[in-house]
């Protein structure tokens, strides 16, 4: 189902005690209860923020990453099913910091997205262009490749349930956003693609996040936009006041 959505993906930052400090501090700050606020934190924080959000109806809890397979000799990984334990309802699958620091294959996707659909886990599956290809004008081409190669490869059934971030690989971490005409513009590409494949229904029903460098200031006029329905926030997303404006800026 398609709705407003700003998740929080605080990456590799705040131990536990100060993620649970900010838990607190979002939390307090909150007061826009249309919008579900997802927190994205690090898997070892994931039960303890699991357990403050579960009375919360308009918050829930993402993972950051899960393994393709579902259990193994495989030191170091984390399932599905082991986050879906936790309380944690989504998790993200594809960032471009995984698909470079991590090699991250299409292939992979697909086995992850498979993986957290068998554990009800709600996928937010990142896609994006590099900073050449959008220089070259091949933005286009390569979402459409990332859709093909792995999201594409669902049925209807399992397609419906996925959110998809429109995460431009040269806004992140920079300070350099899209503008909402750049945005608005693969978003509508995107959900075009998604009527061509599934049809109209599923593809008004998706719900599309924009992220990269969006912050409390540039929030309102990218939401603003036809089809975007949230963000999907880094930086921001790491102090409660710039998230919660956020969260504000529907
Ligand atoms: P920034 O908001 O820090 O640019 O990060 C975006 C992002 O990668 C969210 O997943």
């Amino acid at each position: 189902m398609r709705r407003k959505i700003v998740a929080g993906n605080w990456k590799m930052n705040k131990t536990l005690s100060q993620g649970l400090d900010l838990i607190e501090e979002i939390i307090s700050a909150s007061s826009n209860s249309s919008v579900l606020k997802i927190i994205a934190p690090p898997f070892t924080h994931l039960t303890a923020v699991a357990e403050k959000l579960k009375s919360k109806t308009d918050f829930a809890v993402a993972a950051q990453d899960c393994h393709h397979l579902n259990s193994g000799a495989y030191t170091g990984e984390i399932s599905a099913d082991m986050i879906a334990s936790t309380g944690a309802q989504y998790v993200i699958i594809g960032h471009s910091e995984r698909r470079l620091y991590a090699g991250e294959t299409d292939e992979i996707l697909i086995q992850k997205l498979n993986c957290a659909l068998a554990s009800n886990l709600t996928p937010i599956f990142c896609i994006g262009e590099s900073i050449e290809e959008r220089n070259a004008n091949t933005h286009l081409e390569k979402i459409r490749a990332q859709l093909k190669e792995a999201l594409f490869q669902l049925s209807p059934t399992d397609f419906e349930k996925v959110i998809i971030a429109y995460e431009p690989v040269w806004a992140i971490g920079t300070g350099l956003t899209a503008t909402s005409y750049q945005a608005q513009g693969v978003h509508d590409y995107i959900r075009t693609e998604i009527n061509k494949k599934y049809g109209k229904g599923i593809s008004e029903n998706v719900t599309i996040l924009y992220g990269g460098s969006c912050n409390a200031q540039n929030a309102k006029e990218l939401f603003s936009c036809a089809d975007i329905d949230g963000g999907l926030i880094g930086g921001a997303s790491l102090k409660a006041d710039d998230y919660t404006a956020i969260t504000n800026s529907f």
